[in-house]
């Protein structure tokens, strides 16, 4: 097959850079350091079964492990968090590390120079998915280390990542989906790559992604339907109520349990996806986590021209509290976010009879 004329993912990095001579080559360097450990992540997911990967970690005392977040971790999201930091640490680039999988921030060893950047992520994103053999994906942010961090050398802290998503430099997400994709901004827009499994390169082949402005899909998982706020209510219950209702028009529902890969699809065609906050368990506002999901999918969808918000003020103005933080998060096509978000400010009251869901004629009644 001959080499195609698109460009590479280092290509492109480096035409960014000579728009921006200001720029350091650390940067795109990390980038690619990133994109190294999501193809590796990639070869270990498509190997399944047969790289003995699937099904669920072993702590060395027996039993499954389980994560600061309390979910049982899968083998598959340890060797990926192991993945990221192998190829992450050792390059002189960050100031640390932290992720989905570690209760603690990451201390670059001793052996290796530390930067000026820090990197957060969601390893694999919808490990659930994993032994079904769904699309699942990793997310990550990369922030710039505070500036006393980068003076003194010292070690991080929770606190140093404690930066609204507007500060973000970049953030993407790889998509392990029939093909491998990597998805990325850094500040200017979205750009797709898919990896091209011959050369083991991504190639550019979504260039400058937009999202539609106004969709007939919303994504949320409806099981917790008796948790949610009224706002929220009303609005599934709008979408459901299709033609006949006050939106005059019909919607189409999809629910995958990877958020990323919910996060591509509306980024390709549009849709609103919602992981709101719910009275589900008092002491988790929201399932989704800000620091690793909420911000760098919330970067991304503003970047294309969508929006990300917590449904009542925007994501990436939130400023962190704790690194394993949870949030409510709603994100996809602008004109549906910001209906979300006016719902949200409207103090109607809301009645639960009103609501097709739970009314005489339901879709979760006989
Ligand atoms: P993770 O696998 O990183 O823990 O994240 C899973 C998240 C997200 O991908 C998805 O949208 C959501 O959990 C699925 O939630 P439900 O189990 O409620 O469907
Ligand atoms: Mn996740
Ligand atoms: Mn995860």
């Amino acid at each position: 097959m001959p080499l195609s004329k698109r460009s590479t993912l280092t290509q492109f990095l480096i035409e960014e850079r000579r728009r921006f001579p200001s720029a350091s080559g650390d940067f795109n360097a990390l980038i690619l350091d990133v994109a190294l450990a999501c193809k590796a992540i990639a070869r270990a997911v498509a190997f399944g079964e047969l790289g003995g990967m699937l099904g669920n970690h072993d702590a060395e005392a027996g039993g499954a492990s389980v994560n600061v977040q309390g979910e049982t971790q899968k083998k598959l999201d340890v060797i990926s968090n192991d993945m990221f930091i192998s190829a992450n640490n050792w390059g002189g680039h960050l100031a640390g590390m932290g992720s989905e999988e570690m209760d603690e921030p990451y201390q670059i060893p001793g052996q290796y120079p530390r930067g000026k950047y820090l990197l957060v992520f969601d390893p694999l994103d919808g490990s659930s998915n994993i032994d079904v053999n769904v699309s699942v994906g990793s997310i990550f942010s990369i922030l710039r280390a505070p500036q006393a961090v980068i003076d003194s050398g010292r070690d991080i802290t929770a606190e140093d990542f404690f930066q609204p998503g507007a500060q973000q430099l970049a953030a993407g997400y790889a998509l392990y989906g029939p093909t491998t994709m990597l998805v990325l901004t850094v500040g200017d827009g979205v750009n797709g790559f898919t990896l091209d499994p011959n050369l083991g390169e991504f190639k550019l082949t979504h260039h400058n992604i937009q999202i539609p402005h106004d969709t007939q899909e919303f994504a949320i998982n409806a099981s917790n339907s008796r948790f949610w706020e009224a706002p929220v209510k009303r609005y599934v219950d709008e979408c459901l109520a299709g033609k006949t209702g006050p939106r005059g028009k019909d919607f189409n529902m999809r629910w995958i349990a990877s958020m990323v890969a919910e996060a591509h699809r509306i980024l390709m065609r549009g849709g609103v996806f919602m992981y709101p906050r719910d009275t589900k368990d008092p002491s988790k506002p929201g399932r989704l986590r800000l620091l690793y999901e909420a911000n760098p999918i919330g970067m991304i969808m503003e970047q294309a021209g969508g929006r990300a918000s917590t449904g009542r003020e925007p994501m990436l103005g939130v400023r962190p509290t704790a690194l394993h933080q949870r949030i409510g998060l709603v994100f996809g096509s602008k004109n549906e976010v910001e209906r979300i978000e006016r719902y949200h400010r409207e103090p109607v009251a809301y009645k639960d009879d009103a609501n097709p869901l739970f009314a005489e004629r339901s879709l979760f009644r006989d």
